[in-house]
Formats: C-alpha cells, sequence, structure tokens
C-alpha cells in the first residue's frame, strides 16, 4: 500500500481529503500540530473508513522535529501539503505571525522533501493568489494580481518557492488553487469547525439558522451582478478532496517533464451571496434571518474558475452542486448541536 504524508490532517480539507485517499486504496500519516484544531476529525475519520490515522502533533516550523517525522516515514510516496493558517483578517492584523507559520513550515517541509528525496509535493493554493482579477472565468495562466492580504500574499509566496525549488530538484509539484471550499462529509462525521466567530459565507448561514448567530448579513447588494450580491465559486469539500487523489495519482503515473503544474479547483459556476441564502432555505426549509447590509472592505465583486485544465489532466470533476453544499453543510451543523446535547 502506498503511504502519504498530509500535513493539517485534522483540518477541515485535510481530514475530507484522508477519508478520499483511505477510499482510494492509500495509507496516510498526518502531521498536525493543533494549533487550529484538535484530533477530533480524525475519529470522525476512523468511523468513516474504519481505519485510525495517526497524527505527528508537531509544530512543522520546527525543523528537528519536522525532519523527525519524514525519517521515520522516508518510505512516503508525496506530501500533501495543507497546514497554514487561514484567516484573512488576522493576518492583516498579525502579518509577521502568518509570514512566519506559512513559509517557515513550508520550506521545512521542502527541505524534508529534499532530503529523503520525497518524489511527488501537493500544495494547498488559493484563488486568492489572483487578487482583484477581472478577467472571468480565471484561468490558471491569468496573472496573479495584487495580494489583497498577507494571508493571500502567503499563498503567492508559497508558490513562487515551489517553483524555484521544482527547478532545481528531481521532486514534482503540483500547485492547486481552491476557491470557495464548503459544505461537509455526507456522513456528518465530519465538517468544518470554525474556531470563534467564523468570516466565511456558509458558516455564518448555518449558525444562524441554529441559533448561534443572530443574522446573515449581506456584504454589499449594489454590485454589478445579477442580482447585485458577490459571485464566488463555491466547491464541495468532498470535490477538494478527491482532486487531491487525483493529483498525487497523476504524479505517481506521470510522464511529462513538467515540474510544477498549476490547477484551479472550482465548479465553474458562480453564485451570488443571495442565491446560496436561497439554496439554503430551499434545503433546509429553516426561513434565514438574513439583512442586506454595506460592502465589506476587500471584497473582490466576483469570481469563478475556468476549470477545463483539471478536468481534463487530472480527470477530476465536481460532483456536487449548491444544493448538496448547503444540505451537507446544515446537516453537519445539526450534528455539532446534536453531539453538544449528548454530551
Ligand atoms: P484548517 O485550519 O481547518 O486546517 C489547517 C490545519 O493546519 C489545522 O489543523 C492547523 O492546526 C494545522 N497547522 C497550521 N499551522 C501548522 C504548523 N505550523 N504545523 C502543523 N500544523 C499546522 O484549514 P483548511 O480549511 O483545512 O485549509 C487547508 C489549506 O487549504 C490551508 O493551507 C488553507 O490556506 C488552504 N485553503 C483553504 C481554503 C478554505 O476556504 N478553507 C481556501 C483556499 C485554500
Ligand atoms: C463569500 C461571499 C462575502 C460572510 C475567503 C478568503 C479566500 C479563501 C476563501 C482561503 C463574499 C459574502 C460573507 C457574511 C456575506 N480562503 N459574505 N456575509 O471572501 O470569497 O474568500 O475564503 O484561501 O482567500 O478570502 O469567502 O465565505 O468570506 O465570503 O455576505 O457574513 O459571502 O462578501 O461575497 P471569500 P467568504
Amino acid at each position: 500500500m502506498q503511504k502519504v504524508l498530509v500535513t493539517g490532517g485534522c483540518g477541515y480539507i485535510g481530514s475530507h481529503t484522508i477519508v478520499d485517499l483511505i477510499n482510494n486504496g492509500f495509507d496516510v500519516v498526518s502531521v498536525d500540530s493543533n494549533i487550529r484544531s484538535t484530533p477530533q476529525l480524525l475519529d470522525g475519520v476512523e468511523k468513516i473508513t474504519g481505519k485510525k490515522v495517526r497524527n505527528y502533533k508537531v509544530d512543522l516550523c520546527n525543523l528537528e522535529d519536522t525532519n523527525a517525522v519524514f525519517h521515520e516515514n522516508r518510505d512516503i510516496v508525496g506530501v500533501i501539503h495543507f497546514a497554514a493558517l487561514k484567516s484573512v483578517g488576522e493576518s492583516v492584523n498579525d502579518p509577521l505571525f502568518y509570514f512566519q507559520n506559512n513559509l517557515t513550515s513550508l520550506v521545512n517541509v521542502l527541505k524534508c522533501i529534499k532530503e529523503y528525496k520525497i518524489p511527488n509535493f501537493v500544495f494547498s493554493s488559493s484563488c486568492s493568489v489572483y487578487g482583484n482579477t477581472t478577467a472571468l472565468p480565471v484561468v490558471e495562466e491569468t496573472p496573479l494580481g495584487e495580494a489583497q492580504s498577507p494571508y493571500a500574499r502567503t499563498k503567492q509566496m508559497g508558490e513562487q518557492m515551489i517553483e524555484d525549488f521544482s527547478r532545481v530538484n528531481d521532486t514534482q509539484n503540483i500547485l492547486l488553487r481552491y476557491f470557495n471550499p464548503v459544505g461537509a462529509h455526507a456522513s456528518a462525521l465530519i465538517g468544518e469547525l470554525p474556531l470563534g466567530k467564523p468570516d466565511n459565507l456558509v458558516p455564518v448561514i448555518t449558525q444562524t439558522a441554529i441559533g448561534k448567530l443572530p443574522k446573515v448579513t449581506v456584504f454589499g447588494t449594489q454590485y454589478p451582478t445579477r442580482d447585485g450580491s458577490c459571485i464566488r465559486d463555491y466547491v464541495h469539500v468532498s470535490d477538494i478532496a478527491n482532486a487531491h487523489t487525483k493529483a498525487l495519482q497523476y504524479l505517481i503515473d506521470k510522464r511529462n517533464s513538467e515540474k510544477c503544474e498549476v490547477f484551479n479547483l472550482g465548479t465553474g459556476d458562480g453564485v451570488t451571496v443571495l442565491e446560496a441564502i436561497k439554496a439554503f432555505e430551499k434545503i433546509s426549509g429553516v426561513k434565514l434571518n438574513y439583512e442586506l447590509g454595506a460592502e465589506r472592505p476587500g471584497d473582490v465583486i466576483a469570481i469563478y474558475a475556468n476549470n477545463t485544465k483539471a478536468k481534463e489532466k487530472l480527470g477530476w470533476a465536481p460532483q456536487f452542486g449548491i444544493d448538496d453544499m448547503m444540505r451537507t453543510a446544515w446537516q453537519w451543523e445539526i450534528a455539532l448541536r446534536d453531539r453538544v446535547l449528548n454530551n
């Protein structure tokens, strides 16, 4: 069985990807310091797959500890690197924390990949690398715009570091640019665990519907879009997860000489904030308390992906639409409430 090292495996996308890797025959070990998570989602992974996944509770900013994990797992076929801090607002207030954590951890992982000659590397990037682009839909060749936050800058810099590294090393690399990952595993055993008050739309919607938050404010209703609210490319986390398995398999089977390839991961469909709210109300039967509010500073008006490259080269195709995303996010919110009530 081929073994993969997943960093950030206790997090939202990492845990869903571990499920998909196991379901596709891979053996997985995780490294996660739990700075933004607990081992709880790995319990959910075990319930879904029947496999217990080992997590090394290691801060990847510590080279010695990171090296020890690689030393013990030098037989891995690849690394999928999710571990990072991801709050846009927090990064604006504390940029050095983001540069230190997201870039030092990446440098250390790449040093170990080099030392142990790990053949394949997959990196979590983000559509935020495109900045405030107006060329839609976004293709991989769309020039990267000015980063709108230190967080986004860590993704741009991370991509550049990997590109430079790929020129002088044998490792094959893939950069996956996620658009807006939402939803939860269909079992409702794993999902997103926002720490504190969420900033992202879907957790704000589900937490409002369940009564944890008083209301949803729609940030901006006068934009030049079909209903005045912003457009995003929401993509189901299980589809994002499956793209990682496909990306890794693509690297393992790879016959071309490209050392670093980039793929957009979005559905290709833009959905407005008001459409997302309507989809939630339809699938949940809950009338959502929402208000039309002011624009959120820094928001891009509209962004969605051209995903042709991922479809053609990776053989990836998103399976879920906005209704599935809302349904699974809602089932997960209900499962979280029931778990609290039963404990
Ligand atoms: P998450 O916060 O749920 O998971 C990230 C995990 O990384 C956490 O469990 C955290 O404890 C761990 N981590 C952070 N720094 C670490 C370090 N120095 N050492 C060890 N572990 C560390 O986030 P997620 O939503 O699963 O995101 C995964 C990746 O995808 C991140 O790189 C993120 O930037 C990227 N991404 C996320 C989104 C999104 O909307 N969720 C969109 C685009 C890109
Ligand atoms: C979506 C839409 C808001 C909350 C962020 C990061 C990006 C990437 C994904 C990691 C926007 C609107 C939101 C609310 C609202 N992450 N909204 N009321 O801003 O597209 O992207 O997450 O890489 O880097 O910036 O996602 O979920 O915050 O917002 O009206 O209470 O929902 O204005 O149009 P965003 P989001």
